[in-house]
């Protein structure tokens, strides 16, 4: 069995022990205000603000994964003969054979350990907590019997920030692209490089903690050779100095001669290499000067540690079951945390250059798995999307976060069809609610928030309450419905890739619609609104007798009308006959009696379950249909066209739990659950440490393949799935409930849970060996009449004893 690593629990790690990974495997670092993503070899795409248009390194992903990208370091020892050595301690670009490699994914940074040619190399990389700047900590260690002098050489190569430019056109950027030196004294110095039209108001810059004894920017003089000497064997390297090329124009970079001189047998010399952006070099001096400082960049790191401690401590697990525990307790809730800050902006297969932003629909869903860890961040950007919804209540599907300029994403790629999406704006209620129980915060409420639209001036033409917000987003759902009173498709609906001509029904749509009326009914009953609540359940109701009277195939539910009223996810379809979301959505939107529940979901067992997941559709279409649109352009057993769209699982997870069945909701669960793909990993070839957004299903000869990992909605929903239903601990209004759906196997588990303050240690004991069922509970050893633990806001640690049965 190959396997390209292992899990370090007890150091929240996932170590990397071969670098030679399938395809690239990276790790996040700091944030969108600044930061970015660097890869097992030390490649690291780092951007500020929007990667769009505020790009710093040139990491291109299309190259092969043996190439340079972006940023490396060498080291350099002199040859008996003459010459150097030169090898990088992270393998690429010179690829020298290595005694050892260790790339130590950890939260926030990545630590490079790795011995070759006698030397022993650590490199933390990470960023300093709300700073704009990449830290390099290098220890290099001689492991030789002799001593050894050594050169290091870090590097860095920069991109115009507007990344797109960059790619297409060779004109304007080159003759733009200068760099700078900043002489300190005492040999310090500062590189910094910017077009020239931002050279007074942003500049990149490099520098280190040590004297940099010469320099290189320019690519071509640092490769040699007018550019036909390689990253692999740089022609600058074999001479004592660097030739002190200050580029005018063409391919920026920096490069640092470090002479970290001779190191005795056993001993290592330590440095500290800084890559950050800043308005002007003077502004950037303190920070430099104390990140020059060893002892501060320990400090900085503890922090970032401080900052991930507090946010997993929320909720802590304890589990027969070591897969599952390694994903509740670290690395789920980190890819949370990840997606809900970068979106679907920048991943090795998001790439950043144009201008989407955030959306709405995945956004809502993010909030909805990171807000317990991070519910400041949450109200944020739940304040942002419902700045981004209209006054009819639907929404602009995607905006940049910066200007707050919405768009309509691929709604406006084509004059014939809608140009909305059915779905988002209702995803806002969802995410609102879970807010709202997490919390407590009933005030935000009562936040006034303005409308999308704006006048001439850019005034908001009208403000309102979020309960009023929550209130529109169902009333366009309300008076949106086609020929069998569902809501109209729009351009699509969850499924991006299903785009049916003007006219089509979303039976997904009329399931979030339930899901969302089912929240505002609650809440307006809590807040005494009975008129509101009154009015809701009437709608809830229409829609519920709707959906079974007309989308009911026989043994499972429809996934759409199209526009001539035809069915789609039936058994009367030669393709896409059952979709996943239309069996799982009708029990989450509870409009689903238990016999048709039942029967759905066991036709997603029978007709959608794979060893590798759940599929979303079966059969894949089999060829491009352009009135069906996105879903044909796959092949069959890709993506959204019979492929595991890792998304809908927990999904279906959730619905099981609803019916009670609890072996069947944790089969779901590790059949998906990454941490159990090391065993597989040759074929499944992404990071086992986060969730895919897909996986290719078994109509593909490369069935089990995935792509597409970090930034998926899988993070959030596998999340919920995995605490709030299996493990069964959920927030709601007025405190936490206690309804678990294990396995019948577990004897029980334990569960950490900070809510609202306060620490509850829960104790699931499953004597009877049931999957549901709550028998008894006590609280600090008193009888609990109800499953539904008072939010008690004192502070205080709570013991919670549950019995099952
Ligand atoms: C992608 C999109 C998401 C969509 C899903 C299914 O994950 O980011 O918004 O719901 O595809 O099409």
């Amino acid at each position: 069995m190959t396997t390209y690593g292992h899990f370090d629990d007890a150091a929240r790690e996932y170590v990397i022990t071969n670098p030679q990974t399938p395809v690239k495997w990276i790790n996040y670092i700091g944030s969108l205000a600044f930061g970015g993503f660097v890869d097992q070899t030390g490649g690291m795409l780092i951007c500020r603000q929007d990667p769009a248009l505020n790009r710093i390194t040139k990491y291109l992903t299309q190259d092969p994964p043996s190439e340079f990208r972006a940023t490396t370091l060498y080291l350099r020892t002199p040859k008996a003969d003459g010459g150097y050595a030169v090898f990088s301690p992270f393998y690429v670009p010179t690829l020298t054979p290595f005694d050892r490699y260790e790339c130590h994914v950890g939260l926030g940074y990545s630590t490079f350990l790795s011995e070759m040619n006698g030397l022993r190399t650590e490199v933390r990389v990470f960023i300093p907590n709300e700073k704009k700047v990449v830290v390099q900590a290098v220890r290099v260690t001689n492991l030789a019997d002799e001593d050894q002098t050594v050169d290091l050489v870090p590097v860095v190569e920069y991109t115009h920030p507007d990344a797109l430019k960059q790619l297409n056109n060779a004109d304007w950027v080159p003759q733009t692209m200068q760099s700078y030196l900043h002489e300190e004294g005492d040999g310090m110095k500062i590189l910094s490089q910017a077009p020239f039209m931002f050279k007074d108001i942003q500049r990149n810059y490099f520098t280190a903690n040590l004297p940099i004894s010469s320099f290189e920017t320019d690519r071509r003089a640092f490769l040699g050779d007018n550019g036909y000497g390689s990253w692999a064997s740089p022609g600058s390297l074999g001479a004592e100095e660097l030739g002190e090329g200050l580029a005018l124009r063409g391919d920026n970079i920096a490069a640092l001669m470090l002479h970290l001189g001779k190191i005795p047998t056993g001993e290592n010399r330590i440095a500290v290499v800084l890559l950050g952006q800043t308005a002007n070099i003077e502004k950037a001096l303190p920070t430099i000067q104390r990140f020059r400082k060893p002892e501060e960049v320990e400090q900085a790191f503890s922090d970032l540690n401080d900052d991930w401690d507090s946010l997993l401590s929320v909720t802590q697990v304890k589990t027969p079951v070591a897969d599952l525990d390694r994903m509740l307790n670290i690395h789920n809730p980190r890819q949370c945390a990840i997606t809900m800050n970068w979106s679907r902006y920048l991943s090795l297969y998001q790439l950043g250059f144009g201008a989407r932003g955030m959306g709405f629909r995945d956004s809502s869903q993010d909030v909805m798995g990171a807000l317990a860890g991070s519910p400041k961040e949450s109200k944020a950007l739940l304040t942002k999307l419902l700045r981004v919804q209209k006054r009819n209540g639907s929404a602009m599907h995607q905006f940049n976060p910066l200007t707050m300029v919405g768009n309509m994403g691929d709604a406006g790629a084509e004059e014939d069809r809608p140009h909305y999406y059915s779905d988002d704006h209702l995803w806002g209620v969802l995410a609102v609610a879970s807010y709202l129980k997490e919390t407590g915060d009933f005030e935000f409420l009562d936040q006034e928030i303005p409308f999308y639209e704006k006048d001439k001036v850019e005034q908001p033409l009208e403000t309102e309450t979020v309960w009023e917000h929550l209130q529109r987003a169902v009333d366009f759902t309300q008076g949106n419905t086609g020929q069998h009173g569902l809501p109209l498709l729009g351009f699509a609906d969850w499924n991006d890739t299903v785009n049916l001509p003007n006219g089509a029904e979303s039976l997904f749509t009329a399931h979030l619609y339930g899901w969302a009326l089912k929240e505002l009914i609650t809440l307006a009953e809590l807040l005494g609104k009975k008129r509101v609540a009154e009015k809701f359940t009437k709608w809830y109701q229409a829609m519920k007798d709707r959906v079974n009277d007309v989308a009911w195939d026989g043994d499972w539910y429809l996934r759409y009308f199209d526009h001539n009223g035809e069915p789609l996810g039936s058994s009367q379809n030669k393709h896409g006959q059952i979709y996943t979301n239309a069996q799982s959505w009708p029990v989450l939107s509870g409009f689903a009696p238990d016999e048709r529940a039942l029967r759905a979901l066991d036709a997603v067992h029978n007709r959608l379950n794979t060893n590798n997941g759940i599929k979303l559709s079966t059969p894949g279409y089999d060829g491009f249909d352009p009135e069906k649109g996105g879903v044909t352009t796959y092949p069959s057993g890709a993506k959204e066209n019979g492929g595991i769209f890792l998304h809908a699982n927990p999904w279906v997870m959730i619905a099981e739990t609803k019916m009670g069945r609890g072996d069947r909701a944790y089969q779901y669960y590790q059949q998906i659950n990454p941490a159990k793909k090391n065993a597989v990993i040759n074929v499944f070839e992404c990071e086992p440490y986060v969730y895919p957004q897909n996986i290719l299903g078994d109509e593909h000869p490369q069935f089990g393949l995935a792509r597409n990992s970090w930034l998926t909605g899988t993070a959030s929903w596998t999340y919920q799935a995995g605490l709030q239903y299996i493990l069964g601990v959920r927030p709601e209004y007025e405190g936490l409930r206690i309804d678990p759906c294990i396995p019948s196997g577990w004897e029980g588990f334990s569960l950490m849970r900070r809510f609202r303050g306060t620490d509850y240690q829960i104790n699931v004991t499953n004597p009877a060996g049931v999957c549901k069922g709550v028998s008894s509970i006590l609280v600090d050893g008193e009888v609990l009449q109800s499953t539904l633990i008072p939010a008690f806001g004192d502070g205080e640690l709570h013991t919670v004893d549950v019995v099952m049965g």
